[in-house]
């Protein structure tokens, strides 16, 4: 662990929000009477009814129950657009970069208005009604984010499936939150390659109930089969609604949108968040963490497929009435140039992007970057996996010039916004710690039977309050929401990652400790994918782990088991990669496949991936106890294997 620490620097401390002792302060009133805090930065927005009623949760098992704001009444795209007309009508609202460097747009809050009226008539033309969920099927198009707010405006829910998703995986999503209105484009635009979207919309919608409707963006001009009755084009539909739409008055608690994300064990489980306490969360969070001022340009290099894209991209940068850039792209196209050129292109003061990202760009040398301004640079931002030191500080000496503070976001699907973090002009930076917990964020670190450990140490990360930007349950599961995040340690949040915390009281997040990884930022759980695996008519059984990958965070790591009499070839093993990516999508591309005619099981048949995991890290040494397998034996084959590499 790096123990080199970054003081704020002085030109910070005269235009931040807040200082070291201003952090302090603020921390302390949030925890010890959080209803008077929340209730005071609720005010951040616009209430159709201002709430009295701030706090109702417990988190006690197994009737955890969370409500903020529970009276109140708003609207998000309200908040989000209409009340910043009067005063920033004509002020840019999205920047819009393309794939292709000499392709953007720049977005105005009055066209932002129109173009989200236009959109939530056309769903209500469509029959879309109040609680109604829609699916979103988009690239990084203007139009995501203003099918996001239309959805808002009439309170439906929106729930965003990523493009890198395949057909089968969509289709699941759709059937899950019974949507009967897609939205997509004919197709995306990704680093100069064209992603079939509307093509893997059609296949998905053999797997629904069949009374689906699609509305279908223009984005390429390709040519997509358009089926009468079903299909209809955006454009067409836009063309003929008013431009006006009144928001329709949400309750505080009504749902905003559903997001699957990956779990330790069964399907991806569609996260809910509600419309108060959420945007209260995203915006403050947004304005605390990046230091946003009026006429910065904030840039998020995120997928609005990604709850960071949801929080950090639309909610949160347009309640607070910024300028927030949307880029289409990938970094390396065409050159590796590209985000330190679109950052002096627009004049980006704040960027916040993906530890991965900073990898994969630093492997491509610093001349990349050093051909570039970058003058325009403040405030640098990391999300989405651990950052490893060496990563960071080329990120602050090449990237910033050593003179922008890195912002280590630490949150997930489930925490809507940012839970710990520096604040730019509060907090000393250590490489590679998130640092600090937000505003009412109480963390905590436990042992495995949920005690709870003081002082400098590690252990299992857990939140022992509610905030605000909280998940509210798993859609149509409230079940699964009580047993996934509240039975493992009663009465507390489990975050499902390890942690260390230092003398400073500083958080270092370590990883998952169950079951998911963490690929290229992606979420993943191992069980997802041996599913797909075993899907596969020659594959008996399969176990996944993840592995350090120098890139990626985590590559995946496949043990394969075969049906009797068949043989496990490279050919086998491209069929098997192919399979798993038609299956969940070109995301869960496998890294490795080892074939092992046995997996390590205790004798009452669990497979023990702790040893998977060591032997796929090479780690031989630390395999740890053995003797309670079935058949030790299996282990020194499987070791053997790994080490001839076949
Ligand atoms: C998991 C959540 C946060 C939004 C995007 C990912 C890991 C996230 C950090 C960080 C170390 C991090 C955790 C977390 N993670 N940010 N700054 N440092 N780890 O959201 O897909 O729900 O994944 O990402 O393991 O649990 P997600």
């Amino acid at each position: 662990m790096s123990e080199k620490v970054y003081p704020v620097p002085a030109s910070w401390k005269k235009t931040a929000y807040v200082d070291d002792a201003g952090y302090k302060k603020m921390y302390a009133e949030s925890i010890k009477d959080p209803a008077k805090f929340w209730g005071k930065h609720a005010k951040r927005l616009d209430w159709f009814k201002v709430p009295k009623k701030v706090k109702n949760t417990t988190y006690a098992y197994p009737k955890v129950s969370i409500k903020w704001y529970e009276d109140g009444v708003l609207n998000v795209s309200y908040n989000c657009i209409d009340r910043h007309l009067k005063k920033r009508g004509d002020q840019v609202a999205i920047i819009w970069e393309g794939d292709d460097p000499y392709y953007d747009k720049k977005i105005t809050y009055n066209e932002l208005y129109e173009h989200v009226c236009r959109f939530a008539n056309v769903l209500k033309k469509n029959g879309v009604k109040k609680g109604d969920c829609v699916t979103i099927y988009l690239p990084m198009i203007p139009e995501a984010a203003y099918a996001m707010l239309a959805c808002a405006r009439i309170g439906a829910v929106h729930s965003i499936v990523f493009g890198g998703f395949s057909p089968d995986s969509l289709a699941s999503r759709i059937n899950d939150a019974n949507s009967k209105l897609i939205i997509t484009a004919d197709e995306g635009m990704r680093g100069g390659r064209k992603v079939p979207l509307k093509a893997n919309c059609d296949d998905a919608l053999k797997r629904c109930a069949g009374n689906e409707k699609v509305v279908v963006v223009r984005r390429t001009g390709g040519a997509v089969t358009m089926i009468p009755g079903r299909d209809l084009w955006y454009h067409d539909e836009a063309a003929s609604v008013p431009a006006d739409c009144k928001p329709e008055k949400m309750k505080a608690e009504d749902p905003l949108f559903i997001l699957y994300t990956s779990g330790s064990t069964g399907k991806p489980k569609g996260v809910l968040h509600t419309t108060g306490g959420y945007l209260v969360y995203a915006s403050m969070t947004h304005q605390y963490v990046f230091d946003y001022h009026d006429g910065d340009i904030y840039w998020c290099t995120a997928d609005v497929g990604w709850v960071t894209g949801h929080s950090y991209i639309v909610y949160g940068p347009l309640a607070n009435g910024a300028t927030t850039l949307m880029f289409e792209g990938v970094p390396n196209y065409p050159t590796n140039s590209r985000f330190w050129e679109v950052i002096d292109k627009h004049k980006v003061n704040i960027f916040y992007t993906a530890p991965t990202a900073i990898r994969a760009l630093m492997g491509a040398g610093e001349g990349a970057v050093a051909k570039t301004s970058r003058k325009s640079l403040r405030l640098l931002g990391s999300v989405g996996e651990p950052i490893n030191p060496e990563a960071w500080e080329w990120y602050h000496r090449v990237v910033g010039d050593e003179r922008c503070p890195i912002v280590d976001t630490w949150w997930q699907t489930e925490t809507g916004g940012i839970l710990i973090t520096p604040l730019p002009g509060a907090t000393k930076l250590k490489p590679g710690s998130a640092t600090r917990p937000f505003f009412g964020i109480q963390p905590a670190l436990v042992d495995d039977k949920g005690v709870i450990l003081e002082g400098d140490t590690s252990g299992n990360l857990v939140i022992l309050d509610s905030w605000p930007g909280q998940m509210r349950t798993v859609f149509g599961d409230h079940d699964r929401f009580v047993q996934t995040y509240f039975s493992t340690y009663k009465g507390m949040y489990f975050t499902g990652d390890g942690c260390r915390r230092d003398k400073d009281g500083y958080y270092w997040i370590t990883g998952r400790v169950d079951d998911v990884i963490n690929v290229s930022g992606h979420r993943l759980g191992t069980a997802e994918v041996e599913s797909a695996l075993v899907a596969h008519p020659k594959v008996s059984e399969a176990a996944v782990v993840g592995y350090p990958h120098d890139i990626k965070g985590q590559g995946i790591y496949c043990y394969v088991t075969l049906m009797a009499g068949e043989e496990g070839d490279d050919e086998l093993r491209k069929d098997l990669v192919a399979h798993v990516r038609k299956e969940i999508g070109p995301l869960a591309t496998p890294d490795k496949i080892q074939f092992a005619p046995g997996l390590p099981k205790t004798r009452s048949g669990k497979i023990m991936r702790r040893i998977l995991r060591k032997i796929a890290e090479d780690d031989f040494a630390a395999l740890g106890d053995t003797s309670t397998l079935a058949d030790p034996s299996v282990v020194d084959d499987l070791i053997e294997k790994r080490q001839n590499k076949r």
